[in-house]
Protein backbone atom coordinates (compact mmCIF):
# COMPACT_ATOMS: atom_id res chain seq x y z
CA UNK A 1 0.00 0.00 0.00
CA UNK A 2 1.34 3.70 -0.79
CA UNK A 3 -0.17 6.84 0.20
CA UNK A 4 -2.51 6.89 3.32
CA UNK A 5 -5.76 5.11 2.83
CA UNK A 6 -8.66 7.73 3.88
CA UNK A 7 -12.30 6.96 3.74
CA UNK A 8 -15.19 9.38 2.45
CA UNK A 9 -14.66 11.63 5.10
CA UNK A 10 -10.60 11.70 4.63
CA UNK A 11 -10.03 9.91 7.83
CA UNK A 12 -7.06 7.53 8.11
CA UNK A 13 -7.09 3.84 9.34
CA UNK A 14 -4.94 3.77 12.24
CA UNK A 15 -6.68 1.24 14.86
CA UNK A 16 -7.44 -2.23 14.10
CA UNK A 17 -10.16 -4.06 16.98
CA UNK A 18 -10.03 -7.45 16.80
CA UNK A 19 -12.66 -9.44 18.91
CA UNK A 20 -11.26 -12.83 19.72
CA UNK A 21 -14.31 -14.22 21.03
CA UNK A 22 -18.31 -13.60 21.58
CA UNK A 23 -18.27 -14.83 25.08
CA UNK A 24 -18.08 -13.37 28.17
CA UNK A 25 -18.19 -14.58 32.13
CA UNK A 26 -19.83 -11.42 33.45
CA UNK A 27 -23.33 -10.76 32.59
CA UNK A 28 -23.39 -6.95 32.11
CA UNK A 29 -26.61 -5.73 31.50
CA UNK A 30 -25.43 -2.65 29.31
CA UNK A 31 -23.42 -5.01 26.91
CA UNK A 32 -25.20 -9.09 27.60
CA UNK A 33 -28.06 -9.03 29.66
CA UNK A 34 -28.64 -12.24 31.08
CA UNK A 35 -32.45 -12.48 29.95
CA UNK A 36 -30.74 -12.68 26.18
CA UNK A 37 -27.32 -13.98 26.82
CA UNK A 38 -28.65 -16.88 28.66
CA UNK A 39 -28.11 -20.98 27.72
CA UNK A 40 -29.67 -20.84 24.65
CA UNK A 41 -28.20 -17.91 23.04
CA UNK A 42 -26.43 -19.07 19.50
CA UNK A 43 -22.29 -18.13 20.38
CA UNK A 44 -20.45 -18.79 17.59
CA UNK A 45 -19.71 -22.39 16.60
CA UNK A 46 -15.37 -23.03 16.88
CA UNK A 47 -15.47 -23.88 12.99
CA UNK A 48 -16.53 -20.14 12.60
CA UNK A 49 -13.69 -18.79 14.98
CA UNK A 50 -10.60 -17.15 12.79
CA UNK A 51 -7.70 -19.14 13.70
CA UNK A 52 -4.62 -17.47 14.70
CA UNK A 53 -2.52 -17.39 11.73
CA UNK A 54 -5.73 -16.47 9.85
CA UNK A 55 -6.29 -12.91 12.39
CA UNK A 56 -2.16 -12.53 12.18
CA UNK A 57 -2.29 -12.63 8.46
CA UNK A 58 -5.27 -10.14 8.38
CA UNK A 59 -3.48 -8.03 10.35
CA UNK A 60 -0.51 -8.02 8.49
CA UNK A 61 -2.51 -6.18 5.84
CA UNK A 62 -4.21 -3.75 8.02
CA UNK A 63 -0.80 -2.68 9.37
CA UNK A 64 0.24 -2.52 5.58
CA UNK A 65 -2.73 0.08 5.23
CA UNK A 66 -1.38 2.10 8.29
CA UNK A 67 -2.54 0.55 11.47
CA UNK A 68 -0.70 1.33 14.02
CA UNK A 69 -2.62 0.06 17.10
CA UNK A 70 -4.26 -3.17 17.99
CA UNK A 71 -6.55 -3.77 20.57
CA UNK A 72 -7.55 -7.56 21.09
CA UNK A 73 -11.48 -7.36 22.69
CA UNK A 74 -14.33 -9.72 23.41
CA UNK A 75 -16.45 -10.71 24.91
CA UNK A 76 -13.82 -11.61 27.35
CA UNK A 77 -10.72 -12.27 25.43
CA UNK A 78 -8.79 -14.03 28.21
CA UNK A 79 -11.64 -16.46 27.63
CA UNK A 80 -9.75 -17.48 24.06
CA UNK A 81 -7.54 -20.52 24.53
CA UNK A 82 -3.98 -19.59 24.10
CA UNK A 83 -3.92 -16.09 23.34
CA UNK A 84 -0.51 -15.16 24.24
CA UNK A 85 -0.06 -17.19 21.12
CA UNK A 86 -1.66 -14.71 19.19
CA UNK A 87 -0.29 -11.58 21.40
CA UNK A 88 3.21 -13.23 20.50
CA UNK A 89 2.70 -13.74 16.59
CA UNK A 90 0.98 -9.99 16.73
CA UNK A 91 4.29 -9.05 18.19
CA UNK A 92 6.31 -9.62 15.68
CA UNK A 93 4.64 -7.34 13.13
CA UNK A 94 6.06 -3.95 11.94
CA UNK A 95 4.79 -0.90 11.09
CA UNK A 96 5.04 1.04 7.08
CA UNK A 97 7.77 3.13 9.55
CA UNK A 98 9.64 -0.22 10.98
CA UNK A 99 7.94 0.41 14.29
CA UNK A 100 6.61 -2.30 16.84
CA UNK A 101 2.36 -2.33 17.33
CA UNK A 102 0.92 -0.62 19.83
CA UNK A 103 -0.61 -4.51 21.20
CA UNK A 104 -3.18 -3.85 23.96
CA UNK A 105 -6.17 -5.59 25.23
CA UNK A 106 -9.60 -4.88 27.37
CA UNK A 107 -10.02 -7.49 29.86
CA UNK A 108 -12.91 -7.40 32.37
CA UNK A 109 -10.17 -7.97 35.10
CA UNK A 110 -11.49 -11.47 36.49
CA UNK A 111 -8.45 -13.60 34.93
CA UNK A 112 -5.87 -10.81 35.00
CA UNK A 113 -4.41 -11.98 38.46
CA UNK A 114 -3.82 -15.29 36.80
CA UNK A 115 -2.78 -14.40 33.32
CA UNK A 116 -0.81 -10.77 33.75
CA UNK A 117 2.90 -12.31 34.10
CA UNK A 118 2.29 -14.68 30.61
CA UNK A 119 0.95 -11.92 28.57
CA UNK A 120 3.14 -9.45 29.08
CA UNK A 121 6.15 -12.40 28.44
CA UNK A 122 4.34 -12.91 24.85
CA UNK A 123 4.45 -8.82 24.19
CA UNK A 124 1.65 -7.56 25.09
CA UNK A 125 2.37 -3.68 26.32
CA UNK A 126 -0.58 -2.65 28.18
CA UNK A 127 -3.75 -3.48 29.16
CA UNK A 128 -7.46 -1.37 29.65
CA UNK A 129 -9.32 -3.34 32.68
CA UNK A 130 -13.51 -2.79 33.30
CA UNK A 131 -14.57 -1.64 36.78
CA UNK A 132 -17.71 0.10 37.20
CA UNK A 133 -17.65 0.54 41.13
CA UNK A 134 -15.97 0.05 43.63
CA UNK A 135 -18.61 -0.50 46.26
CA UNK A 136 -18.88 -4.62 46.14
CA UNK A 137 -22.54 -4.56 46.30
CA UNK A 138 -22.99 -2.54 43.26
CA UNK A 139 -20.22 -4.38 41.04
CA UNK A 140 -21.57 -7.71 41.90
CA UNK A 141 -24.99 -6.11 40.60
CA UNK A 142 -23.46 -4.49 37.46
CA UNK A 143 -22.06 -7.99 36.42
CA UNK A 144 -24.74 -9.98 37.22
CA UNK A 145 -22.80 -13.24 37.95
CA UNK A 146 -22.12 -11.95 41.60
CA UNK A 147 -18.66 -11.54 40.99
CA UNK A 148 -16.29 -9.77 43.55
CA UNK A 149 -14.51 -6.42 43.12
CA UNK A 150 -11.66 -7.51 45.09
CA UNK A 151 -10.66 -9.89 42.44
CA UNK A 152 -10.50 -7.50 39.94
CA UNK A 153 -8.76 -5.23 41.96
CA UNK A 154 -6.18 -8.22 42.16
CA UNK A 155 -5.60 -8.57 38.36
CA UNK A 156 -5.26 -4.54 38.26
CA UNK A 157 -2.17 -4.95 40.80
CA UNK A 158 -1.19 -8.10 38.95
CA UNK A 159 -1.20 -6.55 35.66
CA UNK A 160 1.08 -3.47 36.95
CA UNK A 161 3.21 -5.60 38.98
CA UNK A 162 4.09 -7.50 35.36
CA UNK A 163 4.80 -4.23 33.94
CA UNK A 164 1.85 -4.23 31.44
CA UNK A 165 1.06 -0.68 31.51
CA UNK A 166 0.35 2.52 31.30
CA UNK A 167 -3.01 0.81 32.70
CA UNK A 168 -6.57 2.17 32.06
CA UNK A 169 -9.68 1.80 34.19
CA UNK A 170 -13.12 2.04 31.94
CA UNK A 171 -16.06 2.68 33.94
CA UNK A 172 -19.35 2.61 32.07
CA UNK A 173 -21.40 4.76 33.99
CA UNK A 174 -24.95 4.45 34.45
CA UNK A 175 -27.57 7.07 36.17
CA UNK A 176 -29.03 5.81 39.04
CA UNK A 177 -27.03 2.53 39.20
CA UNK A 178 -23.41 3.40 39.77
CA UNK A 179 -23.32 7.07 39.12
CA UNK A 180 -22.52 7.74 43.07
CA UNK A 181 -19.41 5.47 42.69
CA UNK A 182 -17.92 8.12 40.46
CA UNK A 183 -16.17 9.89 43.34
CA UNK A 184 -15.02 6.80 44.99
CA UNK A 185 -13.46 5.56 41.79
CA UNK A 186 -11.68 9.31 41.75
CA UNK A 187 -10.32 8.92 44.75
CA UNK A 188 -9.21 5.04 44.56
CA UNK A 189 -7.37 5.51 41.30
CA UNK A 190 -5.71 9.16 42.31
CA UNK A 191 -2.54 9.19 42.29
CA UNK A 192 -1.51 5.73 40.92
CA UNK A 193 -0.55 6.20 37.72
CA UNK A 194 -3.92 4.17 36.78
CA UNK A 195 -5.68 6.45 34.37
CA UNK A 196 -9.81 5.77 35.05
CA UNK A 197 -11.93 6.97 32.42
CA UNK A 198 -15.74 7.22 32.50
CA UNK A 199 -17.48 5.98 29.40
CA UNK A 200 -21.19 8.05 28.34
CA UNK A 201 -23.54 4.53 28.86
CA UNK A 202 -24.14 3.46 24.64
CA UNK A 203 -26.81 2.39 22.86
CA UNK A 204 -25.06 -0.26 21.03
CA UNK A 205 -26.40 -3.43 20.28
CA UNK A 206 -30.10 -4.29 20.01
CA UNK A 207 -30.50 -5.89 24.02
CA UNK A 208 -29.38 -3.27 26.50
CA UNK A 209 -32.95 -1.65 26.62
CA UNK A 210 -30.84 1.84 26.59
CA UNK A 211 -32.57 5.33 27.18
CA UNK A 212 -31.08 8.38 27.19
CA UNK A 213 -32.16 9.26 30.99
CA UNK A 214 -29.82 6.85 32.22
CA UNK A 215 -26.52 8.49 30.40
CA UNK A 216 -25.34 10.41 32.65
CA UNK A 217 -23.40 13.93 30.43
CA UNK A 218 -19.90 13.36 30.88
CA UNK A 219 -19.52 16.99 31.43
CA UNK A 220 -21.45 16.08 34.69
CA UNK A 221 -18.97 13.70 35.41
CA UNK A 222 -16.13 16.12 35.30
CA UNK A 223 -18.23 18.59 37.36
CA UNK A 224 -19.17 16.27 40.04
CA UNK A 225 -15.28 15.58 40.56
CA UNK A 226 -13.57 18.48 40.11
CA UNK A 227 -16.16 20.12 43.27
CA UNK A 228 -14.33 18.13 45.49
CA UNK A 229 -10.79 17.61 43.34
CA UNK A 230 -10.27 20.12 40.98
CA UNK A 231 -9.23 19.76 37.35
CA UNK A 232 -7.77 21.35 34.31
CA UNK A 233 -8.23 19.74 31.15
CA UNK A 234 -5.58 18.91 29.03
CA UNK A 235 -4.78 18.61 25.45
CA UNK A 236 -5.37 15.46 22.85
CA UNK A 237 -2.47 13.55 22.23
CA UNK A 238 -3.11 11.25 19.69
CA UNK A 239 -5.28 12.39 16.71
CA UNK A 240 -8.66 10.49 16.54
CA UNK A 241 -8.42 9.54 20.77
CA UNK A 242 -11.73 8.56 22.09
CA UNK A 243 -11.13 10.52 25.78
CA UNK A 244 -10.93 13.93 26.24
CA UNK A 245 -8.84 14.22 29.12
CA UNK A 246 -8.39 16.20 32.90
CA UNK A 247 -5.49 16.47 34.86
CA UNK A 248 -5.97 16.94 38.85
CA UNK A 249 -4.83 20.32 39.66
CA UNK A 250 -2.82 19.14 42.15
CA UNK A 251 -0.34 17.32 39.74
CA UNK A 252 -1.62 13.74 40.73
CA UNK A 253 -2.28 12.20 37.11
CA UNK A 254 -5.26 12.11 35.23
CA UNK A 255 -8.46 11.13 34.25
CA UNK A 256 -10.34 10.77 30.85
CA UNK A 257 -14.30 11.40 30.06
CA UNK A 258 -15.18 9.05 26.52
CA UNK A 259 -18.81 11.21 25.09
CA UNK A 260 -19.56 9.38 22.66
CA UNK A 261 -23.34 10.52 23.44
CA UNK A 262 -22.99 13.68 24.12
CA UNK A 263 -20.52 14.72 22.63
CA UNK A 264 -19.37 12.26 19.62
CA UNK A 265 -16.06 11.96 17.60
CA UNK A 266 -16.38 10.40 14.69
CA UNK A 267 -14.87 13.18 13.11
CA UNK A 268 -11.76 11.56 13.54
CA UNK A 269 -12.92 7.75 14.03
CA UNK A 270 -9.87 5.61 12.88
CA UNK A 271 -11.07 2.85 13.96
CA UNK A 272 -11.62 -0.31 12.34
CA UNK A 273 -13.03 -3.78 13.94
CA UNK A 274 -12.79 -7.34 13.26
CA UNK A 275 -15.61 -9.76 14.38
CA UNK A 276 -14.51 -12.77 15.74
CA UNK A 277 -15.88 -14.68 12.52
CA UNK A 278 -13.99 -12.15 10.06
CA UNK A 279 -16.13 -9.81 9.24
CA UNK A 280 -14.87 -6.40 9.53
CA UNK A 281 -17.18 -3.64 10.50
CA UNK A 282 -16.64 0.27 10.18
CA UNK A 283 -18.69 1.46 13.43
CA UNK A 284 -19.54 0.04 16.33
CA UNK A 285 -23.08 0.51 15.48
CA UNK A 286 -23.27 -0.43 12.34
CA UNK A 287 -25.79 -3.67 11.48
CA UNK A 288 -23.31 -5.28 8.53
CA UNK A 289 -20.16 -6.29 8.49
CA UNK A 290 -17.66 -6.86 5.60
CA UNK A 291 -17.01 -10.82 4.96
CA UNK A 292 -12.80 -11.22 4.92
CA UNK A 293 -12.99 -14.77 5.99
CA UNK A 294 -14.19 -16.37 2.63
CA UNK A 295 -11.31 -14.34 1.27
CA UNK A 296 -9.11 -16.30 3.83
CA UNK A 297 -10.35 -19.86 3.00
CA UNK A 298 -11.26 -19.16 -0.63
CA UNK A 299 -7.78 -18.95 -2.46
CA UNK A 300 -7.31 -14.71 -2.17
CA UNK A 301 -3.20 -14.04 -2.10
CA UNK A 302 -1.93 -11.35 0.49
CA UNK A 303 -2.53 -8.61 -2.61
CA UNK A 304 -5.86 -9.48 -3.27
CA UNK A 305 -7.33 -9.65 0.94
CA UNK A 306 -4.85 -6.13 1.00
CA UNK A 307 -6.86 -4.60 -1.72
CA UNK A 308 -10.60 -5.63 -0.30
CA UNK A 309 -9.31 -3.93 2.81
CA UNK A 310 -8.14 -1.27 1.08
CA UNK A 311 -11.41 -0.48 -1.12
CA UNK A 312 -13.92 -1.21 1.96
CA UNK A 313 -12.35 1.51 4.10
CA UNK A 314 -12.41 3.82 0.93
CA UNK A 315 -16.03 3.72 0.79
CA UNK A 316 -16.23 4.44 4.38
CA UNK A 317 -19.24 6.63 5.11
CA UNK A 318 -19.85 5.82 8.50
CA UNK A 319 -20.82 8.61 11.70
CA UNK A 320 -23.34 7.01 13.46
CA UNK A 321 -22.68 9.40 16.83
CA UNK A 322 -22.78 12.18 15.08
CA UNK A 323 -26.49 11.39 13.71
CA UNK A 324 -27.53 9.60 16.47
CA UNK A 325 -30.41 12.26 17.66
CA UNK A 326 -31.90 12.08 14.16
CA UNK A 327 -31.87 8.72 13.29
CA UNK A 328 -35.34 6.56 13.99
CA UNK A 329 -34.49 4.11 17.65
CA UNK A 330 -33.07 1.04 15.35
CA UNK A 331 -30.65 2.26 12.58
CA UNK A 332 -33.04 3.72 10.62
CA UNK A 333 -33.67 1.27 8.21
CA UNK A 334 -34.87 -1.57 10.21
CA UNK A 335 -31.80 -3.22 10.53
CA UNK A 336 -30.61 -5.03 14.07
CA UNK A 337 -27.27 -3.28 15.16
CA UNK A 338 -24.88 -5.91 15.86
CA UNK A 339 -23.77 -6.70 19.63
CA UNK A 340 -20.74 -5.43 21.19
CA UNK A 341 -20.13 -8.69 22.38
CA UNK A 342 -19.26 -9.58 18.99
CA UNK A 343 -18.02 -6.89 17.50
CA UNK A 344 -15.52 -5.92 19.90
CA UNK A 345 -15.70 -2.73 22.61
P1 LIG B 1 -6.47 3.84 24.28
O1 LIG B 1 -6.80 5.15 24.88
O2 LIG B 1 -5.33 3.86 23.33
O3 LIG B 1 -6.24 2.78 25.31
O4 LIG B 1 -7.69 3.34 23.41
P2 LIG B 1 -9.19 3.77 23.35
O5 LIG B 1 -9.37 5.21 23.69
O6 LIG B 1 -9.71 3.28 22.07
O7 LIG B 1 -9.79 3.04 24.57
P3 LIG B 1 -10.70 1.81 24.67
O8 LIG B 1 -10.40 0.84 23.64
O9 LIG B 1 -10.54 1.41 26.09
O10 LIG B 1 -12.13 2.36 24.39
C1 LIG B 1 -12.83 2.83 25.44
C2 LIG B 1 -14.29 2.77 25.17
O11 LIG B 1 -14.63 3.83 24.31
C3 LIG B 1 -14.79 1.55 24.45
O12 LIG B 1 -14.98 0.49 25.34
C4 LIG B 1 -16.07 2.05 23.89
O13 LIG B 1 -17.04 2.07 24.92
C5 LIG B 1 -15.71 3.46 23.52
N1 LIG B 1 -15.29 3.53 22.13
C6 LIG B 1 -14.09 3.15 21.63
N2 LIG B 1 -14.04 3.34 20.31
C7 LIG B 1 -15.23 3.87 19.97
C8 LIG B 1 -15.79 4.27 18.75
O14 LIG B 1 -15.19 4.20 17.69
N3 LIG B 1 -17.05 4.75 18.78
C9 LIG B 1 -17.74 4.86 19.92
N4 LIG B 1 -18.95 5.36 19.84
N5 LIG B 1 -17.25 4.47 21.10
C10 LIG B 1 -16.02 3.98 21.12
N1 LIG C 1 -21.99 1.62 26.64
C1 LIG C 1 -20.74 2.04 26.93
N2 LIG C 1 -19.69 1.21 27.09
C2 LIG C 1 -19.92 -0.09 26.95
N3 LIG C 1 -19.10 -1.14 27.06
C3 LIG C 1 -19.80 -2.26 26.81
N4 LIG C 1 -21.09 -1.96 26.54
C4 LIG C 1 -21.19 -0.60 26.64
C5 LIG C 1 -22.25 0.31 26.48
N5 LIG C 1 -23.50 -0.07 26.20
C6 LIG C 1 -17.68 -1.04 27.44
C7 LIG C 1 -17.27 -1.92 28.59
C8 LIG C 1 -15.81 -2.10 28.39
C9 LIG C 1 -15.67 -2.05 26.91
C10 LIG C 1 -15.41 -3.38 26.35
O1 LIG C 1 -16.87 -1.51 26.40
O2 LIG C 1 -17.45 -1.43 29.84
O3 LIG C 1 -15.03 -1.11 29.02
FE1 LIG D 1 -18.35 -8.99 29.38
FE2 LIG D 1 -17.15 -6.64 29.03
FE3 LIG D 1 -19.58 -7.07 28.03
FE4 LIG D 1 -19.29 -6.87 30.66
S1 LIG D 1 -18.88 -5.25 29.14
S2 LIG D 1 -20.51 -8.43 29.58
S3 LIG D 1 -17.31 -7.79 30.94
S4 LIG D 1 -17.73 -8.11 27.41
FE1 LIG E 1 -16.45 5.67 14.78
FE2 LIG E 1 -18.94 4.76 14.50
FE3 LIG E 1 -17.96 5.36 16.92
FE4 LIG E 1 -18.54 7.30 15.17
S1 LIG E 1 -19.98 5.90 16.13
S2 LIG E 1 -16.71 7.15 16.45
S3 LIG E 1 -17.95 6.30 13.24
S4 LIG E 1 -17.24 3.74 15.54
Amino acid sequence: ASGTLRDTLRRPLRDLRISVTDRCNFRCSYCMPKEVFDKNYPYLPHASLLSFEEITRLARQFVAHGVQKVRLTGGEPLLRKNIEILIGQLAQLRTAQGQPLDITLTTNGSLLARKARALKDAGLQRVTVSLDGLDDAVFRGMNDVDFPVADVLRGIDAARDAGLGPIKVNMVVKRGTNDHEILPMARHFKGTGIVLRFIEYMDVGATNGWRMDEVLPSADVVQRISAQLPLVPLAHTAPGETAQRWAYADGSGEIGVISSVTQAFCGSCNRARLSTEGQLYLCLFASQGHDLRSLLRGNASDADIASAIGHIWQGRTDRYSELRSTLAPDTGDGKRRVEMSYIGG
